[in-house]
């Protein structure tokens, strides 16, 4: 693709600019389309003057840092700091019920987290880093209309921004935005043409707060998070054997605070209840339940109640967009 190859070319040239030939630049990978592919972009302009830090907060997916940290050493040749915050995050969730206040903690310690990264740096390299990567996109910088002479072709709606995290409050960084101008689809047109795997560029969106706002209640109730991480993983893996994924939004299960009574083998019992949710959406401000077929929806509620231990109940949410949300919490 020509025009992003020149748009690729433009923004290189522009970040070596604006960063000069002696500052550190910093930049929290989550894992997404955006801020990888913004990371990459800054790599290949400034080589290892960027720093990328990578934070497991205890809330992701089945196999996801792994994952994630293979994709961006493996595939991208992006050096990343990992930093284990599992105890952390749970700790400061335990017996937090609220949804918004799940978000406000997840958020804060976001923060605290990075905030320690750039001083650990900082000492390392006996000056402060000067500049800030984010991958924020065209709509999450236009409120309600876009500033003259950004014009854009495309006649996507306009989301609302609401990523965890902000900018660390004393550090005065300077931002970096390459991918400022652009949409979705133009990123994952840069992500193609700097080598980010397809598989990775068509991944379903996922929550900043992570599977905190698809567990229902406290986060850390009994072993909620584990469990839901075995679903949610066989419900994507059947629906990825399916063919399916790619005509999905997203598609996710959720962890209900409640046991029912079930028969398993000559056992009663009374254990967990899942929900499967799966949606088609233009940008996920408004969005319709999936309709999967019945002998898919028989086979995966078969398979997760026979090798997910302590779940007896599957159920399927079909509601759209509004009156629900896409997330339940
Ligand atoms: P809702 O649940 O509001 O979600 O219909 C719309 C889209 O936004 C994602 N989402 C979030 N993303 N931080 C994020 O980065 C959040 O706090 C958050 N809440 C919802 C959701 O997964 C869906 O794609």
């Amino acid at each position: 693709d020509w025009k992003m190859k020149d748009v690729l070319e433009q923004e290189i040239k522009a970040v070596q600019e604006k960063v000069g030939a002696e500052d550190h630049v910093i930049c929290a990978l989550s894992g997404g389309v955006d801020s990888t592919v913004a990371a990459t972009l800054v790599h290949k302009a400034i080589g290892e003057r960027l720093h990328c830090v990578f934070v497991d907060n205890g809330l992701l997916r089945y196999k996801e840092r792994e994952r994630v940290i293979e994709t961006f050493e493996r595939d991208l040749h992006l050096p990343v700091t990992c930093v284990d915050a599992t105890e952390q995050f749970l700790g400061q969730l335990k017996g937090v019920v609220d949804p918004e206040m799940k978000r406000k903690i997840i958020g804060r310690e976001f923060i605290n987290i990075f905030d320690a990264f750039a001083h650990d740096l900082e000492q390392k390299l006996g000056k402060k880093p000067a500049y800030l990567v984010q991958g924020t996109l065209y709509p999450d910088v236009i409120e309600s209309c876009p500033p003259p002479g950004t014009q854009s072709t495309h006649s996507h709606t306009i989301k609302s921004h609401h990523n965890v995290g902000g900018l660390p409050k004393n550090m005065k960084l300077k931002l970096i935005e390459p991918l400022k101008l652009l949409f979705k689809d133009e990123v994952r047109a840069l992500g193609k043409i700097l080598d980010v795997p397809e598989a990775f560029l068509k991944r379903h969106p996922f929550p900043g707060p992570g599977l905190a706002v698809r567990v229902l209640g406290d986060v850390t109730q009994g072993n909620a998070l584990e469990v839901l991480r075995q679903v949610d993983e066989i419900f994507i893996q059947s629906i990825k054997d399916a063919g399916i994924y790619d005509s999905i939004w997203q598609a996710f299960a959720v962890f209900l605070p409640i046991r029912s009574v079930g028969v398993q083998g000559d056992q009663r019992t009374h254990s967990h209840v899942v929900a499967l949710r799966a949606v088609t959406s233009q940008d996920g401000m408004t969005a319709d339940w999936y309709n999967f077929e019945h002998k898919f929806l028989d086979e995966v509620a078969r398979k997760i109640c026979n090798s997910v231990r302590g779940v007896n109940r599957v159920v399927q949410d079909i509601t759209s967009k509004p009156p629900s949300t896409i997330e339940w919490e």
